[in-house]
Formats: C-alpha cells, sequence, structure tokens
C-alpha cells in the first residue's frame, strides 16, 4: 500500500474510534494537531513526517478518558502491522503513550523527535482561545461548573477554571521544541486576558 493509502486507512481507524468523543477531542482537533505536528516539523526538521502524521492521527484513540480498558494500544499494534508499519510500530506507540500531561511516569524514548513535536502539537490545541473552548466542553462533558469561588482566585478544584490553574498555564513551560515555544507563548497570553476578563465579569467591575 501506498503512503497516501495508509493514511486514509489511519484516518478511517481513527475516526472510527473516536466517534463517542467530546467535541474538544473529534475529527477536529485530530486535524489541528497534525497541522501543528507539520508545521513545528518543517520548522525542526528532526521527524519522519509521515511517521509523525500517522501518529498524529492516532493519538487519541485510545485516551483513556474516553477508553476504560487499556486494550487499545493492542488494537493501535495490531492496526499498524496490519498497515504494513511494522517497523514503526514502537515508535508510534512510544509517542502517543507518552504524550498525555497526566502521565507522571512516562516510559521510554523522550527524546524521540515524533514523540516531541507530538506532544508540543497536542499541548498547544490545548491553550489559546481554542484550548480554553475545548477546556469549557471537556467540563461539560464531565458535568462540572465553570467556576465556583473559594479562597483565591483559582476557585475550587474540579471546576473548569481550575483547571487552567491545575494545567493548562502550566503548558507553555513544558514545550519541547522552540517553534512549539514560540506559538505557546502567544497561546499563554490569550489565557491570561481570558482570565483577567472572566474575573472582572464575574466581580461586575465595569457595572
Ligand atoms: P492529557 O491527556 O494530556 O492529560 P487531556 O487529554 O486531559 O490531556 O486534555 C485534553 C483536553 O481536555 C484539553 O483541552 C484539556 O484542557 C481538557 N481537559 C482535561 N481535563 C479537564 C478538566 N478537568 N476540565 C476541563 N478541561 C479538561
Ligand atoms: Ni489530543
Amino acid at each position: 500500500m501506498n503512503k497516501d493509502g495508509i493514511i486514509k486507512r489511519a484516518e478511517d481507524f481513527a475516526k472510527d474510534r473516536m466517534k463517542n468523543f467530546d467535541p474538544g477531542h473529534d475529527w477536529w482537533h485530530v486535524l489541528r494537531v497534525r497541522r501543528l505536528a507539520e508545521h513545528i516539523n518543517i520548522v525542526e526538521k528532526s521527524a519522519d513526517p509521515f511517521i509523525l502524521d500517522i501518529a498524529a492521527i492516532l493519538h487519541d484513540v485510545s485516551d483513556s478518558k474516553f477508553n476504560k480498558d487499556n486494550g487499545s494500544y493492542e488494537d493501535i499494534r495490531r492496526f499498524l502491522i496490519s498497515a504494513g508499519l511494522k517497523e514503526s510500530e514502537n515508535q508510534v506507540i512510544n509517542a502517543i503513550s507518552n504524550i498525555s500531561f497526566s502521565n507522571r511516569n512516562p516510559v521510554g524514548d523522550l527524546k524521540d523527535p515524533v514523540f516531541r513535536i507530538l506532544q508540543d502539537a497536542d499541548r498547544l490545541d490545548a491553550i489559546g482561545a481554542i484550548g480554553v473552548a475545548r477546556a469549557f466542553s471537556y467540563g461539560s462533558y464531565k458535568g462540572n461548573k465553570l467556576y465556583e469561588p473559594s479562597d483565591n482566585r483559582m476557585g475550587n478544584q474540579g471546576t473548569t477554571i481550575h483547571h487552567f490553574y491545575d494545567k493548562l498555564l502550566k503548558l507553555k513551560d513544558l514545550m519541547n521544541t522552540d517553534a512549539g515555544k514560540e506559538l505557546a507563548s502567544e497561546r499563554h497570553r490569550f489565557l491570561e486576558i481570558f482570565l483577567k476578563q472572566f474575573y472582572e465579569e464575574w466581580d461586575m467591575k465595569n457595572a
């Protein structure tokens, strides 16, 4: 099978597995991450573009938030082998199994360019205006409150505003690549602007 054929098969496989995910993890998220990864790799020139794209297409298929059983890496392995990508199987699984922010104990090759670029691309889609939209989408999917005032401005744990402090505001300093850092700094600024306005409206500062 040629590369275009394999890409098409990977797209069909991922679309099918992700059809019940929240709108923040829909097919558009995958397309944005693919474009971000491609952009970073054009600057960095460190990863094989085809393998990077395959990894980007498959990166959320086994997301543990939506898949209770962890068997789905095996599913992805089977897919890769059936698509003739046995040689790249471990590299792709290494990248997608380590990108999660919540994965505090990554194991594998964290210097691999496919992993480093894909993690940056996925993190960039969690910040900026799209990141704000995705956070509230996922928060609603979980039934979380927007915000619940507490002693500090972060609000109570379990609210979407609290998630900004738990995760989103930390991402810019966790970028792996220079191209990722550059994009992250502008998106990070937007998170700060959003929070400032959110509190001003909450407190009716301008009324
Ligand atoms: P990771 O898997 O790398 O930990 P996630 O998959 O949790 O990252 O994040 C994916 C998207 O879901 C991000 O846009 C993130 O902000 C959002 N998200 C994850 N957890 C929460 C939460 N508790 N509240 C709001 N948004 C969340
Ligand atoms: Ni993702």
